[in-house]
């Protein structure tokens, strides 16, 4: 018995040497351990012919060889699969998806605003990020030192100013100042009337940059820049323009007024306020003062009619032509029209998935 056990275990290994398949392991399992005719299950049903005091010993020989047997066939079946388990495979699971990523929050807004204003003919421009004092202030009716740059709390590139051609009348080389990183979109004003096509209608949506940082302000944002240049063009146009915009934007029951206010590159200005969401411009719910508002009102942004020397600086000629601009900011808009009470401005380029996935 022992030399047939023996045998056995020797014409397993020469089997299994070789093996190259599943299926050919499967036979190989299948012969020596099969339930009804396996070899190793035969010997074990061969142990009763044994004289009695023979069986304890030649069992214990047997189950030796089918462990043996039992682990080799494991080895060989881990290296063919690769070191996975295939019992562990179920074909018929759904297969696990790459998970999808989607667009950022903001730029969803920059789309829909664009979309917006391309459908009353619009165009959307895009001027340099980094760009000349010139076109962010100096033509802006801003010349020099003037106090109201202090606004724009500006971020100065370091290097020496570059002397270049000016696009309007004259050819002689023009000192354009300083470089920035545009604190407004506004620098896109001189640059869109230099092109000399008119009319204009321009939609500028761009990064700003300013030199703050704090729960309200990231100083990198966005601000999207309209400017209509036309004949005959006065604060009706602009009114209607900022009405059919956040009539689209916010919802047809929000309502706008204009305040006067002061910009060096407008004249009249306006700050304009929508009515508030929240109250539905009555400042008041359930008899307490509005927490999102103030009266009923939410400030948004700039605007007004184009300043004559604005006009002048970008080559078009203020007796004829007049227009209007505003400048507003992309996150203040997005976050005010979805009621997101993000408590800090900066999450949303903190780049943490964690926040990101929400939306
Ligand atoms: N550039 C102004 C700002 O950043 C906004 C503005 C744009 C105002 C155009 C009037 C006209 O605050």
């Amino acid at each position: 018995m022992k030399d047939k056990i023996g045998q056995l275990k020797s014409q397993f290994e020469k089997s299994a040497a070789e093996v190259k398949t599943l299926s050919d392991l499967e036979q190989l399992e299948m012969g020596f351990l099969g339930r009804k005719n396996g070899l190793l299950t035969l010997a074990m049903k061969d142990l009763k012919s044994l004289p009695k005091e023979e069986i304890p010993a030649a069992g214990q020989l047997i189950n030796e060889v089918k462990n043996f047997v039992i682990a080799k066939i494991e080895e060989i079946k881990s290296k063919i699969t690769g070191g996975e388990s295939i019992s562990s495979f179920d074909y018929s699971l759904p297969g696990s998806n790459q998970p999808n990523g989607h667009l950022h929050l903001v730029t969803h807004a920059i789309e829909e605003i664009a979309s917006i204003f391309t459908k009353i003919g619009f165009v959307r421009e895009r001027y340099p990020e980094v760009d000349w004092d010139y076109y962010a202030f100096e033509t802006l009716n801003m010349p020099g030192d003037h106090p109201a740059r202090d606004e724009w709390e500006t971020f100065f590139i370091d290097g020496e100013p570059i002397k270049m051609h000016l696009a309007d009348s004259s050819l002689k080389l023009t000192d354009k100042g300083k470089r920035i990183l545009t604190p407004h979109t506004s620098n896109g004003q001189v640059r869109e009337m230099e092109k000399k096509k008119l009319p204009i209608r321009m939609m500028n949506i761009s990064k700003t940059y300013r030199r703050q940082s704090d729960a309200s302000h990231a100083p990198m944002f966005h601000q999207f820049e309209g400017l209509v240049v036309d004949k005959g063009i006065n604060i009706t146009h602009l009114k209607g323009t900022i009405e059919y915009f956040v009539k689209n934007f916010f919802g047809e029951d929000r309502e706008i007024r204009l305040r006067p206010h002061h910009f060096q590159f407008t004249e009249p200005s306006f700050e304009v306020d929508i009515s508030c969401g929240f109250c539905h411009g009555k400042g008041i719910v359930d008899g307490q003062k509005c927490k999102i508002c103030k009266d009923g009102w939410l400030e948004l942004a700039g605007a007004g009619m184009v300043h004559p020397n604005v006009l002048k600086a970008g080559g078009i000629d203020p007796k004829i032509y007049s227009g209007f601009a505003f400048g507003w900011g992309v996150e203040r808009c997005y976050l005010m029209k979805s009621g997101l009470n993000i408590d800090d401005i900066r999450l949303l380029y903190k780049n943490d998935l964690r926040f990101l996935e929400q939306f």
